[in-house]
């Protein structure tokens, strides 16, 4: 049987939104050629050489005409910024409640971790008509990550993270592409994405056993890694503690002066690789670098270990 669907499947809440932004935009540029086209041939073929035409003079000024090809486009291009606009934040902008997933990619597979402790290899299972946030970043060079279905595709880049969200509408299994050509197997890099009702994902996570949460991992890591010997132990050392500091403002000690940074992902990721970076105000930078010696997926479970961290209250301890 004849296959060949033009769109892909709309999977997404915000799927239809892309594609009416889409189609539309194409409306107008089909319209246009059509019409450039076709003066094109008429005018060719009324003023074709030997043809005895009256070329005596030819209008030189139309002021209708020029503010007619100014005002119409003017009004179209504005439509489609503010549209575009419109469907971008949404597209870019994830519901404070979305369930964060963490993905690594790397030459040439897709790691992704559940906060719940589960991870997958080239595929991801997600609960239909749940906000879904996921947290990216590369081991080695930059991917991207693409789910056509749900209309989103996002760089995936070494040494820093970048985010993107979807809210799955529709129960089934879609395509996960690498497109930014990343080495041999670049094709290869593909995976599948199954959208399941919230009763069998829920059966799904809790088939991966009851293994320890993506958090609880953070935290052997963090203590295996000895950060818990300074950040939360004895203070012979004198580190910064690490309780409900995620998402709240740091002061760092800049030369003179202090200045304020927000302790998040992109944050904790440099104080653990480049800690002389950004130092605490009021703190040495003895802190080693632990640059190499610990993976992407282990510093995204760390993270997620200091996150968890944020609803204890500093106060609580010294
Ligand atoms: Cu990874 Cu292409």
């Amino acid at each position: 049987m004849w296959n060949f669907p033009l769109f892909p499947d709309q999977a997404s809440t915000n799927a239809a939104r892309v594609d009416a932004l889409f189609l539309f935009e194409l409306g107008v540029i089909l319209f246009f050629t059509l019409a450039v086209c076709l003066a094109i041939f008429v005018l060719v073929v009324r003023f074709r050489r030997g043809r005895i035409v009256d070329r005596s003079g030819p209008p030189l000024e139309a002021r209708w005409l020029e503010v007619t090809w100014i005002v119409i486009p003017l009004i179209l291009s504005m439509i489609m910024f503010a549209w575009s606009a419109d469907v971008y934040f949404r597209l870019y902008q994830a519901p404070p409640d979305a369930a964060e997933i963490s993905v690594v990619g790397k030459q040439w597979m897709w790691y992704l971790q559940h906060p719940e402790g589960r991870s997958e290899i080239n595929q991801l299972h997600v609960p239909v008509g749940r906000p879904i946030k996921l947290k990216m970043t590369s081991q080695d060079v930059i991917h991207s990550f693409y789910v056509p279905a749900f209309r989103i595709k996002q760089d995936v880049l070494p040494g820093r993270y970048t985010t993107l969200w979807f809210e799955p509408s529709k129960v089934g299994t879609y395509h996960l592409f690498c497109t930014e050509y990343c080495g041999t197997s670049h094709s290869e890099m593909i995976g599948t994405v199954t959208v399941m009702e919230p009763a069998e994902y829920d059966g799904w996570l809790a088939a991966g056993g009851a293994g320890p949460s993506q958090a609880d991992e953070g935290e052997r890591l963090f203590v295996q890694h000895h950060c818990a010997g300074c950040h939360r132990g004895s203070q012979v050392v004198n580190a910064p503690r690490l309780e409900g500091v995620y998402g709240k403002p740091v002061p760092i000690q800049d030369g003179k002066e202090v200045r304020f940074v927000t302790a998040d992902d992109r944050y904790i990721r440099d104080s653990i690789l480049m800690p002389r970076q950004e130092v605490v105000a009021g703190y040495q930078p003895v802190m080693p670098s632990f640059q190499g010696q610990i993976s992407e997926p282990d510093l995204l479970k760390i993270i997620a270990y200091i996150k968890s961290l944020a609803a204890k209250e500093t106060g609580t301890v010294r």
